[in-house]
């Protein structure tokens, strides 16, 4: 079954955050889910923390070593394996995007993240090379703004599908219930559904936005 690994050199465009949408969303879609934390900084296993959704199991502290026999063995029958990596260019995480279905690249919409991002891509394309097999790919823009489409992420998407590059509609919104979900676990429908916790934001919208992109990553997956 699909292993979906979450690249990019640059810190805080949004990996974790789209590990733990995904993992949330497509086990509310009913799929088993294994997230794998290969992070030192530990933000899933710290997510999982304060619950974990339905359907979904985490393994934590998976490092160079381990990476490859890890996600091979959560590899089975009926099981999306999401794996969440550290925001440098590592071995590790060579290693993990040979193991890739589909490799997404989180970008924030400015200059230098894109140029940042590109690095991801570029190892994407080590890998394809090292291993003679095409690793699907894409880039979903995130943070964007919820209003309008900003004057940077219009050119950035036209330059990123000039280059030939995949991007993922829609994008991850800026919206504070996303940040908010590491503080308290479990998905965005049991924050939605939980009247001791107050939110800053619109987790309806948030959760959409979740659904349709989830829903636009398992089309990639067929
Ligand atoms: N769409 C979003 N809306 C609001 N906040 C977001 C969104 N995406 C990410 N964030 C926030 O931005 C910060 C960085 O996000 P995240 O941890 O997902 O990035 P990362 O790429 O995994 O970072 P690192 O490289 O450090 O692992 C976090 O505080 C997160 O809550
Ligand atoms: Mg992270």
């Amino acid at each position: 079954m699909p292993v979906i690994v979450l690249a990019s050199p640059k810190g805080g465009v949004g990996k974790s955050t789209c590990a733990v949408l995904l993992a949330s969303e497509f086990a509310r879609m009913g799929a088993e889910v294994t997230v794998l934390d290969c992070d030192p900084n530990r933000s899933l296993t710290r997510w999982a923390s304060h619950g974990l959704p339905k359907g979904v199991t985490i393994h934590s502290d998976i490092g160079r070593s381990d990476v490859v026999a890890t996600i091979k063995k959560s590899d089975g029958d009926g099981k999306i394996v999401v794996v969440d990596l550290e925001g440098i260019a590592s071995q590790l995480v060579s290693r993990a995007i040979s193991q890739a279905d589909l490799v997404i690249v989180p970008m924030q919409p400015t200059a230098l993240d894109a140029e940042i991002g590109s690095e991801a891509l570029a190892l994407v394309r080590e890998e394809e090379e090292a291993l003679n097999r095409e690793i699907r790919h894409a880039v979903v823009l995130t943070k964007t703004s919820a209003a309008v489409k900003s004057r940077v992420q219009r050119e950035l998407e036209i330059q990123l599908n000039g280059a030939g590059i995949d991007v993922i509609e829609p994008s991850l919104v800026a919206r504070a219930a996303f940040a908010e979900l590491f503080a308290h676990g479990g998905d965005l429908t049991s924050m939605m559904n939980n009247p001791k916790i107050v939110t800053g934001g619109k987790v309806d919208k948030a959760l959409l936005n979740a659904q349709t992109f989830t829903e636009a990553v398992y089309e990639r997956l067929k």
